[in-house]
């Protein structure tokens, strides 16, 4: 199965926790598993030119050429970020928003790409606030209208809340342990 991993966090915490948890099982023969960081990746921001309205094709050229494919043949998809600013870092942000041509695609083209299974994704999202259900209710709303757009028609989302320095999520002593029953779940086939 091919599986995407992507770490919406710029540094190295509590999301990379979770997501390294989860990537253990991801490996063997069985899957093929690519892991992408934003943050490390030269990606421009949408400038709503509609350059890709009529193809469904980005014009602007950056790493995103090398993440469309990935997006595109992922069949399961694993993402883990913080919470900012009760939405996702903008790191993240750049490369959804860059999906409008695949929106345009889906959408208004209506180019059907069959798939040999459906695809289906996992969120882990940490916020430092303790009261942060807000955070977490506005970036899943958001990656959810981007796993839609990808064709992603199913998640499951974990949210941590409290969890504010970098490994402080190892205080909550099943989160590693609800990331693995999450992650099997995930990869089994319908
Ligand atoms: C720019 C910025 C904005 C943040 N905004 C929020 C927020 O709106 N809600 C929240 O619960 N936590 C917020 N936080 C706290 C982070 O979500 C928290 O520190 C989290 O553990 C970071 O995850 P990481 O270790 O994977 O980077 C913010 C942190 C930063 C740096």
């Amino acid at each position: 199965m091919k599986i995407l991993a992507i770490l919406g966090s710029p540094r190295k915490g509590n999301s990379e926790i979770l997501l390294e948890e989860a990537i253990k099982l991801c490996n063997g023969k069985k899957h093929e598993l690519t892991i992408i960081k934003p943050c490390e990746l030269n990606i421009s921001g949408c400038t709503a030119c509609d350059g890709c309205r009529d193809t469904g094709q980005c014009i602007l050229r950056d790493d995103m050429d090398k993440v469309y494919p990935l997006l595109r043949e992922a069949q399961r998809i694993i993402i883990a970020s913080p919470i900012f600013f009760f939405g996702v870092p903008a790191q993240l942000k750049l490369l959804i928003d860059r999906c409008q041509s695949l929106w345009y695609e889906k959408y208004i083209l209506k180019k059907i790409f069959p798939q040999p299974i459906k695809k289906k994704a996992l969120l882990m999202l940490v916020g430092g606030m303790k009261k942060g259900e807000i955070g977490i209710t506005c970036a899943e709303a958001t990656l959810k209208a981007f796993l839609r757009t990808i064709d992603v028609r199913e998640h499951k989302t974990l949210s941590y809340l409290g969890y504010d320095e970098p490994g402080a999520i190892l205080k909550d002593l099943v989160a590693l342990e609800k990331v693995k029953y999450a992650t099997k779940e995930l990869l089994k086939n319908d």
